[in-house]
């Protein structure tokens, strides 16, 4: 199947001659959840301010649903929302008012019910008619997310979604993008959090210094890079690691009162009880064991380490 994004060999080069994207090729399928994870400064918000049209691209060329976001821009743009990462919006307007327009922008034909189930949708329906500079921060988050949504579009654009949110309303984002997957639109966001990306995402990208690292399955990255660790915890703390076990891979933590072996990188398994049994054959007495699987948030630490 076509991707509903295709992102070719792009390249920016803000004036001054900050390099902000290298090179960058990504393509997105329909129904699909990315998520984009990247330092400060990395270049996301220029990636989704280019795709979505607000910045000119230095060279390359982006393909929104086929067409070309810059040749064919109100096709591109018609299937696009974005929720941007700086928050603005119309202080004296209502929310009932701002939606409506928001879709005649697009040239849509007025929806009544359209609107009112995008703003039902993100809790906003009382509030329909106050206007919006009296609504919270969490609030008038909710209602750019309403604006991006009410003309349908097939790609949905969230920058930094829930930077500053509380726990609730991340909660919300999150079952509202599971919602809009169910429905077939396909979802980049980008985040610093990357307990986000391991809860809502499909595939993950790390991008950073305006090159993306990598784009990877969620669960093939997860697998193929996060180790594991086996802790066992001793009876009785050991002063000396015993060569049998050392041999091994264990090492000595917690101040000889735990066994850790690190194993698992690229797919490696390991036969536990094995390890158990060269444990009790070493004459060392065990109290507990666990195991442990490193985080993504491990895993893109380490990543980018290796690029600096
Ligand atoms: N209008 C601009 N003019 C010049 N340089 C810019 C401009 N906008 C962004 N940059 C630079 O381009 C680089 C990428 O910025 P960008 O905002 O895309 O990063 P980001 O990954 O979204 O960061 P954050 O996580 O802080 O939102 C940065 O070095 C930034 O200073
Ligand atoms: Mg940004």
């Amino acid at each position: 199947m076509s991707p509903v994004l295709s992102v070719q060999n792009l390249n920016k080069i803000y004036k001054g001659g900050k390099q902000a994207l290298s090179d960058i090729n990504l393509d997105v399928a329909k129904g699909e959840i990315l998520a984009l994870l990247g330092p400060n400064g990395a270049g996301k918000t220029t990636l989704i301010s280019i795709i979505c049209g607000i910045v000119n691209a230095s060279n390359g060329k982006v393909l929104v649903g086929g067409f070309d976001n810059v040749k064919q821009f109100r096709q591109a743009r018609s299937l696009i929302g974005l929720v941007p990462q700086e928050l603005t919006t119309d202080a004296f307007e209502t929310p009932w008012a701002n939606l409506n327009f928001s879709r005649g922008l697009f040239g849509l034909p007025a929806d009544p019910a359209k609107v009112e189930q995008v703003l039902r949708d993100l809790s906003l329906w009382d509030k329909k008619d106050n206007r919006i500079m009296t609504l919270s921060g969490g609030m008038k988050r909710r209602l750019l997310i309403a604006k991006a949504l009410v003309h349908e579009p097939q790609i949905l654009f969230l920058d930094e979604p829930t930077a500053g949110v509380d726990v609730a309303l991340r909660q919300d984002m999150w079952q509202m993008v599971a919602r809009l997957r169910e429905q077939g639109v396909t979802v980049v966001l980008t985040t610093h959090y990357i307990e986000e990306a391991e809860a809502i995402a499909d595939r993950v990208g790390v991008i950073s210094g305006g090159k993306l690292l990598l784009v990877e399955d969620k669960d093939t990255l997860m697998a193929n890079m996060g180790q594991k660790q086996l802790q066992v915890d001793l009876k009785t703390p050991l002063t000396l690691l015993p060569e049998s076990l050392s041999a091994l891979g264990f090492s000595l933590e917690k101040e000889g009162q735990q066994l850790l072996l690190r194993y698992g990188g690229k797919g490696e398994q390991i036969e536990v009880g094995a390890m158990l049994s060269a444990i009790h054959q070493a004459g060392v007495e065990v109290a507990d064991i666990h195991t442990a699987q490193s985080s993504l948030e491990e895993i893109f630490i380490e990543l980018l380490q290796e690029t600096v």
